[in-house]
């Protein structure tokens, strides 16, 4: 999968990311998660082991009562041995529940961390990278990878250890007792060692596709409910509905494939146990019979075999979870691997007491990661400090891509952007955000109250600055008749606002906090014409000392701004005032002309 990130200009990249070189194991570049547990995490399985081990001390002492007491005849003798086996049955029981207590703290520990560290990087992954990242995917990662992890560290790793000795030392019991019955116990066990190898490289394949798919199935489930309306609208639920049935019966047909690879395993794993056993009875009754055998260690290695059936029998499974667990991890790093090109600069500037908030742009160029052509070329201009430009320009001219510049979304691929002559690029992202905020024409409204909401970047914002915000805005009405004002839950779990509404909300966030520099990318879109104007007189008015980029599409909006650049194909063609502009240059009379408002 393109990650959509590698642009060979970018500043802080320059290898392109080896999409294909997989680093030796993904699972073990999580050591350093459980580095501060390693103790819990080294005692439990310790404990485990102890645990597991009493099962194989069982059958020797049966071995001895056997060949003992009830070979002699002589009853008063099984008291001891008794004892003994309750004593192992306890620590057995003790093992399991110190080991679960031990281990808790350890993996829930990393799953917390690991999710932490996913969204900590999700945040400061540029915005081109989510682009090229489908939500679901992304979600189902997130998510459902590290619960397969988290179980991988609690137990799958640990028993896979702990079957594994168990089994080694169980054999060596079984040689050292009698190495006929050793023999054929390590005989039958290399067809299952083979079989589990291959099972392993094939079952990988299916489990990656899989959690792939179901991805898939994701994107497209959140996809139709959330454009629920315009599916309707146009008549289309029931080409995503097939669509999603397409998906649904690939992702089964998978998943079917990997239950007939599970079952095979299992027929294999299952069928050689009554194998073994019955070898066993033969070679071990033929011992006894000449006298070379005795009948107590003839049911101590039957009681061993029978005993070394789990830990052969759950080799399947851990070694399918193995699999999930890498599958997971591979698509953990995926993620954490992916460069971050918008970064805090190594040694940032630090910013002068008072920015007066004069933006200069020096011959940009921006070209998109994955696009063959430039979509800004040379573009400069200087904006005084608490000067309003408005941008104006057809569809596609860029003006989004420019306004995304000023607070580093995507970085300028050329010539620089400076606030006070300083290089956006030289600041930290944090001081540049502190200066720079924005509102979008289609803002993201979160799951939380009106309040949280506008004080999303300010959130020691005071009442009276959040009242002033929403009077800027022309919100203080709206929000007043909401059922429980300013604490109304909105968003998508919360009440639905008009897309107006929205707008004003957001506009209200940007200008909390008086930011110096104000980017408006066609916030007021929404608005009727009559509100439209009243919101930007107001922003005159109270914002006179930002410096304001805003994107114009009404000639209304375009007047009210000090200056106009007028902006074709990612170049500006023209600039002035409005009404200059108007009187001098027949194609911005036409653009202006051609939008009505
Ligand atoms: N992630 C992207 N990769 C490549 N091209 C893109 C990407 N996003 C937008 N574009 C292109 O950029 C142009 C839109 O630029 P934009 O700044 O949004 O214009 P405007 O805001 O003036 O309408 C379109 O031609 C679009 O196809
Ligand atoms: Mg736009």
């Amino acid at each position: 999968m393109s990650t959509g990130v590698l642009d060979p200009e970018t500043r802080t990249l320059d290898q392109p990311y080896p999409d294909t070189a997989k680093p030796p194991s993904s699972l073990r570049r999580f050591a350093p998660f459980l580095l501060p547990y390693k103790w819990f995490y080294i005692a439990s399985i310790v404990v485990s082991l102890i645990a597991t081990m009493t099962g194989l001390v069982i059958p020797l002492v049966m071995q001895r009562v056997i060949d003992g007491p009830i070979t002699d005849g002589n009853f008063s003798a099984v008291w001891w041995p008794a004892a003994f086996v309750l004593l192992l049955g306890t620590i057995d029981a003790l093992g399991i529940w110190v080991r679960r207590y031990l281990v808790s703290r350890p993996s829930s520990q990393f799953e917390i961390s690991a999710r932490a560290t996913v969204f900590d990087k999700l945040q400061r992954l540029s915005v081109s990278a989510h682009e090229s990242w489908e939500s679901g995917q992304l979600l189902s990662r997130a998510i459902a990878d590290l619960g397969s992890l988290r179980r991988f560290m609690a137990f799958i790793g640990p028993f896979i250890i702990i079957n594994a000795v168990t089994l080694v030392v169980g054999i060596g019991v079984l040689l050292v007792q009698s190495w006929q019955l050793g023999l054929i116990m390590l005989v039958t066990s290399v067809p299952l060692v083979i079989a589990c190898t291959k099972f392993e490289t094939l079952y990988r394949v299916v489990a990656r596709d899989a959690q792939d798919q179901a991805g898939d199935v994701t994107t497209t489930v959140e996809e139709s409910i959330q454009g629920i309306r315009v599916l309707k609208a146009f008549g289309r639920s029931a080409h995503l509905g097939k669509q999603f049935l397409r998906q649904a019966r690939t992702l089964r047909g998978t998943e079917l494939k990997k239950v007939r690879y599970l079952a095979i395993i299992w027929a294999v794993i299952v069928g050689l146990q009554p194998i073994t056993i019955g070898a066993i009875l033969a070679v071990g009754t033929y011992s006894i019979v000449q006298g070379t055998m005795t009948v107590g260690t003839l049911v101590a290695a039957i009681a061993i075999v029978a005993f070394l059936l789990w830990p052969i029998e759950s080799f399947g499974y851990l070694l399918a979870e193995l699999n999930n667990a890498r599958t997971a991890a591979d698509r953990y790093w995926e993620i954490m691997d992916t460069p971050e090109t918008v970064t805090d600069p190594d040694n940032p500037v630090e910013l002068p007491e008072r920015i007066r908030g004069r933006v200069q742009f020096d011959r940009v160029g921006f070209t998109f990661p994955d696009a063959s052509s430039p979509l800004l070329t040379d573009v400069s201009f200087v904006i005084e400090p608490g000067e309003t430009v408005a941008l104006v320009g057809n569809t596609g001219s860029g003006k989004t891509a420019l306004t995304n510049l000023v607070p580093r979304l995507f970085d300028a691929t050329e010539g620089s952007i400076t606030i006070d002559g300083i290089d956006v690029a030289s600041m930290r992202l944090a001081d540049l955000r502190s200066i720079v905020t924005v509102a979008f024409e289609d803002p993201v409204l979160f799951s939380a109250s009106a309040r949280e909401n506008i004080a999303l970047g300010s959130p020691d914002a005071t009442d009276a600055e959040i009242a002033e915000a929403l009077d800027i805005a022309h919100a203080t009405d709206f929000v007043e008749q909401l059922p429980w004002g300013l604490a109304t839950r909105i968003g998508e779990q919360g009440m639905s606002l008009s897309g107006g509404q929205r707008q004003r909300l957001a506009l209200a966030r940007a200008v909390l906090g008086k930011p110096r520099v104000l980017v408006l990318d066609d916030p007021l879109s929404a608005l009727d014409v009559d509100t439209e104007a009243k919101v930007q007189k107001e922003l005159r008015r109270v914002l006179a000392h930002s410096t304001t980029v805003l994107v114009a599409h009404r000639p209304s909006t375009a007047a009210l701004a000090d200056r106009v650049l007028y902006l074709e194909n990612g170049r500006i063609v023209e600039q002035g005032t409005h009404e200059g502009l108007l009187a001098t240059s027949p194609r911005y009379r036409e653009v202006m002309g051609s939008i009505h408002g």
